[in-house]
Order: structure tokens, then C-alpha cells, then sequence
């Protein structure tokens, strides 16, 4: 089994104690022209911003049959991790909607669903960029490196200061190395003015096209969460579409965790990740890929959320994404690619 992250221990900790060097594992290749915003790539295969916290992490996973990587989300100045527990496990179930209330799984059975609570950390940006220049130059010609980046609004910032921040991350990020940028419009963890974004269309807008207009050189991806309705989905789509490359879809889908004692985290809610929201998220991924189409929008579409096998990728690429992501499950099992990638896609 490959190294995998350690969930009794803090961020800081797993970053420290990333894996020394890529293992040497066999991977099949994946039949097929695959492309990620325009840049060939060697699968439809990706790890999104999250389980790689540097570029040790990222190295472990594309030695493991992932050909996208992206960089857990990095801000504009040093942030430190909420205290854990950062990934919680929680009963298996469905989840479908934002808000319901889960139960923690009890004792060290099987889960395969879990609460995330990190609050974006960062390290410095003296750190991650020095850091992104060397996950860039481990990775192989067919391979890419995503660089998620968020804004760390101020007390009085304006939306323009918000767009600016996430601006300022998205230039860094590109002269460091990375080969796409991608602004993290969702985070469901935090309460700040930085987490909803996706759900304003003039938020999204703005935010696009200011990091479009810092950093015309590099695809734009934007990560957004959970939409309320087609609606919100057809306005924020189309107010993005002049400004970004690609959407990735979703987050997670949040719920409130209860323990033995009552409800875990304060009483909020945390980002659900797992098979708990793969149903809900496949769906989500076919209602996107009908907005773009009738839209008539090149935004290629990444899915994400709760995949885990390859009738799950199969399945996500038949309802339109162009690209399929996993953080979960290639925490739980950092082979699931390699199984993956063993039957055909
Ligand atoms: C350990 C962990 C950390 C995460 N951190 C981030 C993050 O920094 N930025 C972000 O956009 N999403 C983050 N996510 C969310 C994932 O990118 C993904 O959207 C979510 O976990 C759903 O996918 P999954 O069901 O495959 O886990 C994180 C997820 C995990 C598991």
C-alpha cells in the first residue's frame, strides 16, 4: 500500500511528513486523447485541491496514475489549519441536499465518507512558491499542475479587494509553474466573505475576470459548490464564460455532524466528501454539462465528488465531463488509479 495521509494527525504534521519519494508502481495507460483546458494530458484522471498539500504530495499521486494534480489552495498570506479533527468520517448514507445532519462513524470500522474541516491553511507565499517550481518539474510531459488559489478578505475589503487578493494568488501561482490556475469560488468551510462566491453571479464575474486580466497567459478553472437551482447555475455560467477556461464541480455537499454528545464543529456545518455525495454530484455534472451546451460555452467541465471507481468515471464522462477528479477515495486507498486504470475507461 502507498503512503497516504494520516487522519489522527494535523495538517502540519502530513505536510511535514509527505512522502520521501514517488513510488515506482506500475501504471496502465488509458486508451484515448485526453485533454485538460487545451493541454494534453494522459488520462481523464485528477486529484483535486485538497489531498496534495506540496510537491511531495503531488509527485506520490502522479507516480499513482493521476495525470492532473492540483495544489491544495494556497493564499496570499500564511493561514494555519483549524485544530482537528480535520477529515472526520461519518456513517455510510446519500446525501442530496446542503444542511442535513450526518452521525460520525463510530470505532475504526470502514467509511468511505467524511467531514472536512480545514479552513484552507496556506503556507507562506515564499514557501509554496518556491514549492509549486518544484512539483512542476518532477511531473512528465503528459501531466499538468492546477494550482488552486482563494482570496483572504480583510474587515471593510470591497469585492473588488476580494477579486484583487485572488488576482495577486493567481500571478504568483502562474510565474511559480503552475499550467492552470484555479480560484476555489466555494469553500463550505469557512464563514468569511470568501466562501460562496459561486452563488452571485456579479461575484463570480468579477472575481473571473480579474484574475483573467492579471493572468491572460494561463487557463482559468473555477470551483464552485452545490448550485440552489438551474437558474443561479445558467446566470453564474454565463456570467463567467467570457473569463474562464473550465468549471469544477462540486465542492462537496455540506452537513451539520453529530457525535455521541451532540453536534461536532460548533453546531456548523462542514463539506462533505465521499460516496455520500456521488449521486447527487453525477447529477450535478449532467444538469452543468446541459447549462454549457445550451449555452453553447467551450468551459471544459470537471467533475468531482465522491467518485471512486472506474463505472464512476465511465459514468461522469458519459454525462459530459471532460475531466474526472478524486480526493476522497484516493485518500482512503492512494491505488484507487491504478484499479482504476486497469479496466478500461
Ligand atoms: C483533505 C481535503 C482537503 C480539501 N481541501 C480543499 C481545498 O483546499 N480547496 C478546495 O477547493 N477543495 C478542497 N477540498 C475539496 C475537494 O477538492 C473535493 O471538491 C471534495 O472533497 C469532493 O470530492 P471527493 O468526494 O472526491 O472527496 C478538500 C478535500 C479534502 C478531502
Amino acid at each position: 500500500m502507498a503512503q497516504r495521509y494520516d487522519i489522527r494527525q494535523t495538517y502540519d504534521w502530513n505536510y511535514l511528513h509527505a512522502p520521501a519519494s514517488p513510488p515506482a508502481v506500475a501504471v496502465a495507460p488509458c486508451p484515448g486523447q485526453w485533454r485538460f483546458c487545451g493541454i494534453p494530458v494522459a488520462s481523464p484522471l485528477g486529484v483535486p485541491a485538497g489531498p496534495l498539500l506540496n510537491s511531495r504530495w503531488i509527485l506520490h499521486y502522479a507516480a499513482l496514475g493521476f495525470d492532473v494534480l492540483t495544489y491544495k489552495t494556497v493564499r496570499s498570506a500564511y493561514r494555519a489549519c483549524y485544530d482537528l479533527p480535520n477529515l472526520l468520517p461519518v456513517e455510510r448514507g446519500e446525501l442530496r441536499e446542503e444542511g442535513h445532519t450526518l452521525h460520525a462513524a463510530s470505532g475504526s470500522g470502514e467509511y468511505d465518507s467524511w467531514a472536512i474541516s480545514f479552513g484552507m491553511p496556506s503556507r507562506d507565499p515564499v514557501e509554496w512558491r518556491a514549492d509549486i517550481g518544484r512539483a512542476r518539474q518532477g511531473l512528465h510531459s503528459a501531466q499538468a499542475l492546477v494550482v488552486s488559489v482563494v482570496a483572504s478578505p480583510q474587515p471593510g475589503w470591497t469585492l473588488q479587494d476580494v477579486a484583487n487578493d485572488f488576482a495577486v494568488c493567481a500571478r504568483q501561482a502562474a510565474d511559480a509553474g503552475a499550467q492552470v490556475v484555479e480560484a476555489n469560488l466555494s469553500c463550505p468551510n469557512v464563514c468569511t466573505q470568501e466562501a460562496d462566491l459561486f452563488l452571485s453571479p456579479e461575484a463570480a464575474r468579477l472575481v473571473a475576470s480579474t484574475v483573467r486580466a492579471a493572468m491572460p497567459d494561463l487557463p482559468l478553472a473555477l470551483k464552485v459548490g452545490l448550485f440552489p437551482g438551474r437558474t443561479c447555475m445558467e446566470d453564474v455560467v454565463a456570467a463567467v464564460a467570457p473569463f474562464a477556461d473550465a468549471i469544477c464541480a462540486t465542492n462537496s455537499i455540506t452537513a451539520k455532524v453529530a457525535g455521541e454528545d451532540g453536534l461536532l464543529f460548533g453546531g456548523l456545518r462542514r463539506g462533505i466528501g465521499g460516496r455520500a455525495i456521488a449521486a447527487r454530484c453525477l447529477e450535478e455534472t449532467a444538469l452543468l454539462r446541459r447549462v454549457l451546451d445550451a449555452q453553447g460555452s467551450p468551459m471544459d467541465l470537471i467533475s468531482v465528488g465522491g467518485v471512486a471507481t472506474a463505472q464512476d468515471v465511465r459514468d461522469r464522462l458519459h454525462a459530459g465531463a471532460t475531466h474526472v477528479q478524486i480526493a476522497t477515495a484516493a485518500m482512503i486507498d492512494p491505488m484507487v488509479a491504478i484499479r482504476i486504470r486497469e479496466e478500461s475507461i
